[in-house]
C-alpha cells in the first residue's frame, strides 16, 4: 500500500466510526513557545484535550504533517526523519481505552490486512504515581493478542508527551509489527534498537495535566490521542527495510542519483549522504511552504531551516554535486505531495526563490571560510604539531558559518589535524550558554493556560485588528508566541512604525480594555467565518467548522481560544519594542501590567 493510500484509508475508517476529518495545522506551532515545530497530531489540538470545546464535535481525526529535530545529527540512518507525517483519531472526553484499542486493531487487521500474528503491543507497567494499564491488557487479550506479546513496559517507553514543556500527556499503548527477522538478543522486545519490531501506531490515553512545575495533576476529562507514523507503516506493508526504500522517498533519491552519478545501496558512507540530503531536502521544503512560509535565518525556525539546508549542501558535495541542484531536488517533492498538502505548490515560487538566494549565500560562506583558511595557513603549518587547535576550529565555524567537518577536510589536504576534543569543547559551551537564554525565553506557554497567558492571547487579538485599522488591511498575522511576561507578534508591513503610529495602537486597545467588552465565540463553517469579515488566516477544508471569537464590536477573528472573559480585568497594554523580523515582517513586543 502506497502511502496517498494509506492517509485516505485512514480518514475514511474514522469517518465511518462517527469522526469528523478536520484539516491538520501548520508546521508552526500556534501560541506554544515551548517547541519550534508541530510534533505530533495532538499538538494543535491541546486547547481542546483541555476541556475547549472543539467546533466538530469529539471525534476527530486528520493527518498532519510534524517535524522533530532532536535528532537531526543521527539522521543518515536507514531509520531517522526531521520531517514525518501522523494521522491521527482523538476522542475529547468521548470513548477511551476500550473502542480505542478496538478500532486500531480492526483498522490493522480488516482494513490494512496486517496478519494478527504479527502484531505485539506495549502497555504501562505502572509506577509510584500510575497504575498499571492492566484495562488495556485486558482488551488486547480479548481480541486474540497472547500474553507473550503483550508487553508491560515502564515509563520511558509507555507514557507519551507533553508535546511541549507543560500539557497533557498520558500513558499509551504502542502497536509493533514483527518483521519476522532473527532476535539480536533473548532481551530482543517492541522497542528494541534493532529493529526487528517496527513500531506505527501509538494510542495514547490522555488523563494527566504536566504542569510547569513539573507535577502530574489527573484530568477530570478524559481523552484518546493516536498517531501513527505513515512513512513506517507503507515500508512495513510493503515489506521494506527502511523507509528510504518506500515511494515518499526513492523518486528524491533517483534524482539525487542523477545529478551525483552516485547509485543508492551500493558504498554505506555515499548512502548516508543520500539519507541525509532527501530526508533534509524535504523537512526543508515542507518549512519553507507551510502556510506560515518561514525563511532560512539565524534565529528559531529559521535557524533550523538553514542548518537542514546547509547540512544537505555539505553532503551533496560530499556526493560530487557542485553546481545548485536544490531547486531540482525541491520541484520532485512538491510533485509528490501536491496532492496531499496543496500549500506546497501555491508556495512553489516562495520555496524557490528562498531555497536560491540560500544557496548562493552559504556558498559566499564556503568562500569566506576558505579564505579564511588559506590566511591562517602559512602560521598553521609553522607549528611543530601540525595541528589546528579548538579554538581556531570553532571561530572558523562560529564567526564564518564553516563547517568543521569542511576544516578537517582542508586540514587533511595540508597534512594537518584539528584538535577535536578543543573544538567539542567549545561548541559545548557555546551551546549550554544558548540553551541557557533558549530556556528563560521558553518557560510556560499557553498550554499552561494561566490567567496571565490567556490576558496576552486576548491582547494579541486587540493588538491584531488594532494594527489593521491604524496601518491597514494588508496587516496580517505571521506569527504569534506566548509567555506569562509578554506577547510576541509578527505581522506584515513593510517599514518602521512611526511613535505616533504605536500611541496610536496602544490607545486604541487600551480603550477596549476599558470598555470592558465581552468576549463571545460562535460555531461556524469556514466561508461564513469569512463572510462575516473574520480574520481567518488559514486556508481551512471547504465546509469545516471554526470558532470565531468577537471582541464586542472591535474584533472578530478565527482561533482556538481560550480568551479572558471580559476584557476589563486584562490590565494596562504597552509596546516595548517593535522591529524587523523579515523582509516585509515586523515583530511587536507588548506587555499587559495591573
Ligand atoms: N501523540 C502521540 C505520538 O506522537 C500519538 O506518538
Amino acid at each position: 500500500m502506497k502511502a496517498d493510500e494509506l492517509r485516505h484509508k485512514f480518514i475514511e475508517f474514522f469517518v465511518s466510526k462517527d469522526h469528523t476529518q478536520i484539516s491538520g495545522a501548520s508546521l508552526i506551532p500556534e501560541n506554544d513557545p515551548t517547541v519550534l515545530f508541530t510534533t505530533a497530531g495532538m499538538h494543535p489540538l491541546v486547547p481542546y484535550i483541555l476541556g475547549q470545546p472543539h467546533p466538530a464535535g469529539t471525534r476527530l481525526v486528520d493527518y498532519q504533517k510534524c517535524i522533530r529535530t532532536g535528532d537531526i545529527d543521527v539522521v543518515g540512518d536507514p531509520h531517522h526523519l526531521t520531517f514525518f507525517e501522523m494521522p491521527g483519531n482523538w476522542s475529547l472526553g468521548d470513548y477511551f481505552k476500550e473502542e480505542a484499542i478496538r478500532y486500531s486493531y480492526e483498522f490493522l487487521v480488516d482494513w490494512l490486512q496486517i496478519d494478527p500474528n504479527t502484531l505485539s503491543v506495549t502497555v504501562f507497567a505502572g509506577d509510584d504515581e500510575v497504575p498499571r494499564d492492566e484495562e488495556s491488557a485486558a482488551v488486547w487479550r480479548s481480541l486474540g493478542i497472547p500474553d507473550e506479546r503483550i508487553y508491560f513496559l515502564p515509563r520511558e517507553d509507555n507514557w507519551w508527551g507533553p508535546a511541549g514543556e507543560v500539557g497533557p500527556c498520558g500513558p499509551d499503548t504502542e502497536m509493533f509489527i514483527d518483521t519476522g527477522r532473527q532476535a539480536c538478543s533473548p532481551e530482543c522486545r517492541p522497542g528494541c534498537a534493532c529493529g526487528k519490531y517496527f513500531e506505527i501506531w501509538n494510542d495514547v490515553f490522555m488523563g494527566y495535566l504536566k504542569t510547569a512545575e513539573g507535577t502530574y495533576v489527573e484530568m477530570d476529562r478524559k481523552c484518546v490521542d493516536t498517531g501513527m507514523g505513515i512513512e513506517r507503516t507503507i515500508a512495513v506493508l510493503q515489506g521494506k527495510k527502511s523507509v528510504y526504500e518506500t515511494e515518499v522517498f526513492t523518486p528524491i533519491i533517483d534524482q539525487i542519483s542523477k545529478l551525483s552519478g552516485v547509485v543508492y545501496g551500493e558504498i554505506e558512507t555515499q548512502d548516508i549522504s543520500i539519507r541525509i540530503v532527501a530526508d533534509h531536502m524535504r523537512t526543508s521544503v515542507f518549512i519553507l511552504g507551510d502556510q506560515h512560509g518561514i525563511k532560512p535565518s539565524n534565529v528559531g525556525q529559521g535557524y533550523i531551516l538553514r542548518r537542514l539546508i546547509r547540512r544537505a549542501v555539505r553532503h551533496a558535495r560530499k556526493l560530487g554535486i557542485t553546481g545548485k541542484f536544490l531547486s531540482a531536488l525541491a520541484t520532485v517533492v512538491i510533485d509528490m505531495y501536491s496532492e496531499a498538502y496543496p500549500e506546497l505548490v501555491e508556495n512553489q515560487e516562495f520555496i524557490m526563490r528562498e531555497l536560491g538566494l540560500e544557496e548562493e549565500k552559504f556558498s559566499t560562506t564556503l568562500q569566506k571560510g576558505e579564505h579564511e583558511f588559506e590566511k591562517m595557513l602559512p602560521n598553521l603549518l609553522k607549528g611543530k604539531n601540525k595541528l589546528i587547535n579548538g579554538r581556531i576550529a570553532f571561530k572558523l565555524y562560529d564567526t564564518y558559518g564553516f563547517p568543521i567537518e569542511l576544516t578537517e577536510e582542508l586540514a587533511a589536504e595540508h597534512g594537518l589535524t584539528v584538535d577535536m576534543e578543543g573544538f567539542n569543547a567549545a561548541f559545548l559551551k557555546h551551546q549550554e550558554l544558548s540553551r541557557a537564554g533558549a530556556e528563560q525565553q521558553f518557560k510556560g506557554g499557553l498550554a499552561d493556560k494561566s490567567e496571565l497567558t490567556t490576558a496576552l492571547h486576548t491582547a494579541t487579538h486587540l493588538l491584531h485588528q488594532a494594527l489593521r485599522t491604524v496601518l491597514g488591511e494588508h496587516v496580517g498575522q505571521k506569527g504569534s508566541n506566548i509567555t506569562p511576561e509578554r506577547l510576541r507578534f509578527d505581522f506584515t508591513h513593510d517599514r518602521p512604525m512611526t511613535a505616533e503610529e504605536k500611541k496610536q495602537v496602544e490607545d486604541l486597545v487600551n480603550d477596549v480594555i476599558a470598555r470592558d467588552l465581552p468576549v463571545t465565540s460562535e460555531t461556524m463553517t469556514i466561508e461564513e467565518a469569512k463572510e462575516q469579515g473574520a480574520i481567518a488566516f488559514f486556508e481551512g477544508k471547504y465546509g469545516e467548522q471554526v470558532t470565531v471569537y468577537s471582541i464586542g464590536d472591535f474584533s472578530k477573528e478565527v482561533c482556538g481560544g481560550p480568551h479572558v472573559e471580559r476584557t476589563g480585568t486584562m490590565g494596562h497594554f504597552s509596546i516595548k519594542k517593535e522591529q524587523s523580523s523579515s523582509a516585509g515582517v515586523r515583530r511587536i513586543r507588548a506587555i499587559l501590567k495591573k
